[in-house]
């Protein structure tokens, strides 16, 4: 028995920013920003767009898509570093929207990794038998927390959201899937303030996202470069064996020193960062979503997802579609 996507679906608000737009507001050019990152354009959710209306809208899409009806999802996991509000939950908010309301339905706080985390607590609960169908779904709005004239953050990061089905399945889906931390590397991409320790009522204008963006850059190749590895190894495989891999989409030339590290042609690697940039919890299922509507990927392709994040946190999840 396997737990196997069913569907995807994804959702990136129609407000787009280019660089040129960034440009206007502080001191950088579009030629820096597409050759140290990849990025082109980003949405950016309207002031009355939260996280949970992003999700919904991809999730509406992921069910659409999948044949079932929604009254048949009985697990809702978010993955989010921007919740619409500290509690409740966005899980619980797409719930009340889609009118159910007794399945269980949460957050989980892994920044980047967000999504891989979502998917592999998920893919525990349909393996022990507990879910028979599952609403995962990756979403953000990075915008709310980024600091509009900082260069250093605010030409990375964007909004959207992505959504996946997951059921049962006898034919196979989810091969593997690994999730891992290391908070001794909190410092480098973090938030100030928040809710508890340092409510933000107490400091204005520090919520904002900080990060030492040359070390997270080296941090993430290397432990993207391993637990690919890991993963290959774990299950009897090599590169030649996955037909794309979809990594966290944070900066081209991560993906780039990855794949090359791997020894995997940029060929089979999908990058969506051009018109995505860094959405996050959302980077991947979103980037699924495009390589699937697009026609790259197709069902029965052997996929390796890899998330890295803040905290660090970091994960794979290896899946025949
Ligand atoms: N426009 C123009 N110049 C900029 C700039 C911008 N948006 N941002 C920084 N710079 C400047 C720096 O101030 C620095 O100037 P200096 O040499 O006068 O000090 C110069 O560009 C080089 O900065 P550096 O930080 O060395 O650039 P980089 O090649 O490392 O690229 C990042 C910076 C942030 C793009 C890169 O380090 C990165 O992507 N890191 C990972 C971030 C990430 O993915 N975070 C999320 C993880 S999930």
């Amino acid at each position: 028995m396997y737990s196997r996507i069913i569907s995807v679906g994804s959702y990136q608000p129609d407000n787009i920013v280019t660089n040129e737009e960034l440009e206007r507001k502080v001191d950088t050019s579009d030629e820096w920003i597409r050759s140290r990152t990849g990025i082109e354009s980003r949405a950016i959710a309207k002031p009355d767009q939260a996280t949970s209306d992003l999700a919904i809208l991809a999730a509406d899409a992921a069910i659409k898509k999948s044949g079932i009806t929604k009254d048949e999802i009985d697990l809702i996991i978010v993955g989010t570093c921007t919740p619409d509000v500290a509690t409740p939950n966005v899980g619980v908010i797409i719930q009340e929207s889609l009118g159910l309301n007794s399945c269980p339905a949460f957050s989980v706080e892994a920044a980047c990794s967000g999504f891989i985390y979502a998917l592999n607590i998920a893919n525990k609960f349909i393996l022990s038998g507990e879910s028979k169908c599952a609403l995962v779904v990756g979403a953000e709005t990075l915008s709310r927390i980024t600091d509009w004239n900082d260069r250093n953050t605010c030409v990375l990061f964007a909004d959207g959201a992505g959504a996946v089905i997951l059921k049962p399945s006898e034919d196979t889906g989810i091969i593997y899937s690994e999730i891992s931390a290391d908070g001794t590397y909190a410092d480098l991409l973090y938030v100030p303030y928040g809710t508890s320790r340092k409510p933000i009522h107490e400091k204005e204008n520090d919520y904002f996202l900080q990060m030492n963006g040359n070390e997270v850059f080296k941090v993430a190749v290397k432990k993207l470069e391993s637990i690919a590895i890991n993963t290959l190894k774990k299950n009897n495989l090599t590169v030649d064996d996955i037909d794309w891999l979809i990594p966290h989409q944070a900066n081209i030339r991560i993906i780039q020193a990855v794949a090359k590290r791997l020894g995997m042609p940029m060929e089979k690697v999908i990058v969506t960062l051009a018109e995505h940039g860094n959405t996050s919890a959302a980077s991947i299922p979103l980037a699924l979503d495009k390589a699937i509507t697009d026609g790259r990927i197709s069902k029965g392709d052997r996929i390796l997802l890899q998330g890295f994040g803040a905290g660090f946190t970091w994960g794979t999840t290896l899946l025949t579609l």
